[in-house]
């Protein structure tokens, strides 16, 4: 129904129309066309309303639909196919599931709104009504499954080599695949897994960035850890920031099929803002602080501590 208001809205656009007249058109109460212009307003729409003279829609958020995201995208494969959903639990639920239905590779799912976005270590991920690019892509490399730990430093690779193009010139890599602008999270990314021993049969990578969260919006928890485009007052199109990151995915993704992984770590280690740096690493099971100082061919951190050099395959790690 919301969908009929909208439509009504948007066919009567810079015009007022009475919340009577929608009602008797569209066969709901008025206290239900108010609801929904309630939630229209929270997603963005701009409707203005007086009691005398109705509703009226002046502006609509720029939504990311298939047809404008195709409109100008450079890739050969990536993005060429989009699912597209205003609302989903999770864009890597829904990936999956296509995965499992033979999907072809450069599938995407995105979606304006996740209510049950994920993060790693079983972490929640905001994801609000076009306030950021959320979604997920779909792949099935050839290389072995234990190389797969690398697909998500090629994706911080990629991912921040888009953002530097559209002007966030200040983030950095956070290992394993964080973006930060200090020490503020702008870009997420969760890889997910299904491969036997021997090959990997698809692998769902999900990234979520911040373009126009402010800090009002961002629930108090969150503030001192989280940071969108907005924040950082770097103005951006979301439309054209998903193109770019889906062309710098496909290309870094090219490098590591036909040259494997070594340019990419090279690269990974250059765009990272940890190196050098003083960590502290909260492994399951134990924690220590000492200084990141390189990435090995498997794409695994080295910490050099008080007692030795110290390899983190997993966990959290953080600038102190
Ligand atoms: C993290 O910060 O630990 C990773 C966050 C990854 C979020 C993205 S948004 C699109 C995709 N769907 C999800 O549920 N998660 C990823």
């Amino acid at each position: 129904m919301r969908k009929d208001i909208l439509e009504y809205l948007l066919n009567h656009k810079g015009e007022y129309v009475s919340g009577q007249k929608i009602s008797e058109e569209l066969g709901i109460s008025r206290t239900a066309v108010w609801k929904h212009i309630r939630v229209l307003k929270s997603r963005g729409y701009v409707i203005e309303s007086y009691t005398k003279r109705g509703y009226c829609l002046m502006e609509a958020p720029e939504l990311l639909l298939p047809e404008l995201v195709g409109e100008g995208l450079q890739t050969k494969v990536f993005g060429k196919k989009i699912h597209y959903k205003e609302k989903v639990d999770s864009t890597n639920n829904v990936a999956k599931k296509l995965a499992e239905e033979g999907a072809e590779e450069g599938t995407i799912v995105l979606a304006e709104e996740q209510s049950g976005g994920r993060g790693r270590l079983e972490r929640s991920f905001l994801s609000p009504f076009a306030q950021g690019v959320w979604f997920s892509l779909i792949l099935r490399p050839t290389f072995l499954p234990m190389e797969v730990s690398k697909m998500t430093l090629l994706a911080a690779v990629a991912l921040t080599k888009a953002l530097h193009k559209m002007g966030l010139v200040e983030c950095g890599i956070k290992w394993p695949n964080d973006i930060l602008v200090k020490d503020r999270k702008v870009v997420g990314i969760l890889t997910e897994l299904n491969a036997s021993m021997e090959r990997i049969n698809y692998l769902v990578m999900g990234i979520g960035i911040n373009t126009s969260l402010t800090k009002k919006e961002l629930p108090k928890d969150l503030r001192k850890t989280v940071t969108s485009f907005t924040i950082e007052n770097v103005p951006v199109h979301r439309q054209a920031l998903l193109q770019e990151v889906l062309l710098q995915l496909e290309r870094y993704y090219e490098i590591a099929e036909t040259e494997g992984f070594k340019p990419i770590l090279a690269e990974w280690k250059v765009l990272s803002m940890m190196m050098g740096k003083e960590v502290e690493v909260s492994e399951p099971g134990r924690s220590f602080t000492g200084k990141a100082v390189d990435l090995d061919d498997s794409g695994n951190l080295i910490v050099e501590t008080e007692a030795g050099r110290e390899t983190v395959l997993a966990g959290d790690v953080r600038v102190r």
